[in-house]
């Protein structure tokens, strides 16, 4: 099985693991990249089921609208019943690093007001430590050379991630080579950095639910 038939796997079962949430005034939150848009393809056969969605990026309120799923701005959508999206890595935890796909803030904010997060990977998403995939920093363009240099500071090698610019008009340094020993005070500190909008450690709000598609089957894992 490749790893496009695994996040369809995966994405299949979260439709599976939501629908006994839905009814006709669920609110339900939708996330950004590959995993995520096998995802949303599925959400889109129980419309009807749900009152509508809120995004994590244009991209994804582009495909939901294709699919003709209202997407309400996220201040005047009222409480999101359960949030579902993807993963760069994750730990037993259920600690992750997101971004990849440049969207982590938006991704951030919809995850802090969801009641639920569903996260949904397949298996090559696991690690033992967090790191090996570079963590994505949201930075405002002017303080980019700043942030780096702080950034190399606590261990990591800074690059930009050149001819990207986030849905917030922002940019972005993947940091490599970080050790990542203790996720949620390393998110707190990279967030004391001046100029840094956010980083794509979700380990203070991990997932909720981790959704892992493998050759095996589907395991759905609660933290350790
Ligand atoms: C986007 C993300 C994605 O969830 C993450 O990059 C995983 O993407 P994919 O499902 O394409 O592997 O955080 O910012």
């Amino acid at each position: 099985m490749d790893q496009n038939e695994l996040k369809q796997l995966a994405a299949n079962a979260a439709i599976d693991y939501i629908k006994p949430k839905l009814d006709n005034k669920t609110i339900v939150g939708v996330g950004t990249g590959s995993t995520t848009n096998l995802f949303i393809d599925q959400l889109a056969e129980l419309k009807g089921w749900f009152a509508a969605a809120v995004s994590s990026s244009d991209a994804s309120t582009e495909r939901l609208r294709a699919h003709g799923i209202d997407v309400l701005d996220l201040n005047s959508a009222g409480p999101v019943a359960v949030y579902v999206d993807g993963a760069d890595e994750s730990n037993q935890h259920l600690q992750l690093i997101k971004g990849g796909g440049a969207a982590l803030t938006r991704e951030k904010i919809v995850a802090a007001v969801a009641e639920e997060f569903v996260c949904i990977v397949d298996d090559s998403k696991m690690v033992d430590l967090l790191g090996a995939f570079p963590l994505p920093v949201e930075v405002i363009p002017m303080a980019r050379s700043h942030v780096a240099r702080e950034l190399v500071k606590l261990g990591g090698d800074p690059v930009y991630r050149e001819g990207v610019v986030t849905d917030n008009g922002n940019e972005i340094i993947d940091v490599h080579n970080l050790e990542i020993l203790n996720p949620p005070e390393l998110e707190s500190r990279i967030n004391q950095i001046v100029g840094v909008v956010c980083n794509g450690l979700f380990a203070n709000r991990g997932a909720d639910v981790l959704v892992v598609a493998s050759a095996d089957g589907v395991k759905t894992l609660l933290p350790e």
